[in-house]
């Protein structure tokens, strides 16, 4: 098998869209502004019915939300553990303490009864994150976040509703934030939004928006040929040539990183950016076949579903039907030791979050704030899981592929 199966190559990367960022590369005079932006913040306004700011990532987005929210310095907010590392650097970089609460094996989202110990009188927000798409039980979190008179913030990184989908997601929150990412629900590479109906913060975002700087044109010029880089070497990928590619193309720069040494250190520039024009382009385009990207998910979810079920695989027993998922979870005991066996399949599945309660593994534990064995059940989680992808490039073919292989496996 020459081109792999995989998470993190270029998920979104079709021919069209290949064609479509290349279109983009082409028209650099509309890189930074334009009216793709306003026509991005204008239609997912109208999508929540409420106010929307966009900026360069979902974690600068985070930021200026958080250090705009009516809280004093030095609060806590709570965040599950077996999250990414994006969460607890912005709420550093915005001047608080992210505390870590207990995640549920049947859900990867915070266990709520779990999250009601961690409050106190310090704490002032929760941050829910409906991990990889499974919905969080937003009528009892807003339920608690009401009797506690919390802030809560759901972050819509890894799920975008659509006509049949979740109807619970961004309808309980006081805030949404979406990711733009390169692997997220729509992708324009890079991106991110908060969308609320406070107005008087959204005011403040709005101001932060305008106030930010653009991000340079090399910058923009190396998202932009992401798409190439990874459509290039991907087919090439079982051969040493693609590794090869793809290891000249993030040595001389001409990627831009996921996750920054820096981040995994702990830190985050408080500075923010405005979320490039020609990026806004890109999800524009995703959205006019988001509901078949979701149709898809759902129908490599049914297919790992009914797999899991044959083989007696566990995985978490709340992931409702119909979901369009960003992957799908399995557990295994020794999730790595699977991943290194499918690794000679030219079958790579390690997505980040595996290895750690905050993701990925090469993460500073301490610096992000977690205390090792305070959250014992995400920690195990986060060795035992192993993701199936279900993003737009993998085939239905490529899906009953991996799964005759893991059965030979687990
Ligand atoms: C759950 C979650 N929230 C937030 C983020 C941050 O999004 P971004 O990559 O757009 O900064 C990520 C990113 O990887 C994530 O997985």
């Amino acid at each position: 098998m020459l081109s792999p199966i995989h998470h993190t190559f270029g998920p979104h990367v079709t021919v069209a869209y290949l064609l479509q960022s290349l279109k983009q590369l082409c028209l650099f005079w509309n890189w930074k502004n334009g009216k793709e932006r306003d026509w991005l913040r204008e239609t997912l306004a109208q999508w929540f019915e409420a106010r929307c700011s966009l900026f360069s990532s979902g974690r600068e987005a985070l930021l200026v939300l958080l250090r705009n929210l009516p809280i004093d310095q030095g609060s806590e907010i709570i965040v599950q553990g077996f999250t990414c590392i994006a969460l607890p650097n912005a709420i550093h970089a915005a001047g608080f303490t992210p505390v870590f609460s207990e995640a549920d094996p049947n859900t990867l989202n915070l266990d709520i009864e779990a999250l009601e110990g961690k409050i106190n009188s310090r704490t002032k927000v929760i941050i829910v994150q409906h991990t990889f798409g499974i919905v969080a039980d937003m009528q009892s979190l807003r339920t608690l976040a009401d009797k506690h008179g919390l802030l809560l913030i759901e972050d819509c990184a890894h799920v975008l509703p659509d006509t049949t989908g979740p109807k619970r997601i961004g309808v309980h929150g006081d805030f949404l934030m979406l990711s733009f990412g390169r692997d997220k629900a729509a992708s324009g590479v890079s991106g991110g939004a908060i969308i609320t109906k406070n107005t008087s913060v959204a005011d403040l975002l709005k101001k932060e928006e305008e106030a930010a700087s653009e991000l340079s044109f090399i910058t923009i010029k190396r998202l932009l040929l992401y798409p190439f880089i990874y459509a290039v070497s991907k087919p090439l990928y079982g051969l040493i040539v693609g590794k090869c590619l793809l290891v000249a193309a993030s040595k001389c720069g001409a990627l831009v990183a996921v996750i920054t040494k820096k981040e995994k250190e702990g830190y985050q520039s408080t500075e923010v950016h405005r979320m490039p024009a020609a990026l806004c382009a890109l999800v524009r385009w995703e959205f006019k076949r988001f509901q078949a990207i979701n149709d898809h998910r759902r129908a490599l979810s049914k297919i790992y579903a009914a797999a899991a079920a044959k083989h007696s695989w566990n995985f978490p027993s709340g992931i409702q039907e119909h979901l369009p998922l960003q992957k799908f979870p399995i557990l295994v005991p020794d999730a790595d030791q699977v991943r290194m066996k499918l690794k000679r399949h030219n079958i790579h599945l390690d997505d980040g979050w595996t290895g750690a309660s905050v993701c990925p593994r090469a993460v500073n534990q301490e610096a992000a704030g977690y205390i090792p064995g305070t959250c014992p059940k995400a920690q195990r989680l986060s060795g035992q899981i192993l993701t199936l992808p279900t993003h737009p490039t993998m085939k239905q073919s490529q899906a009953h592929q991996l799964i005759g292989i893991l059965a030979k496996i687990i």
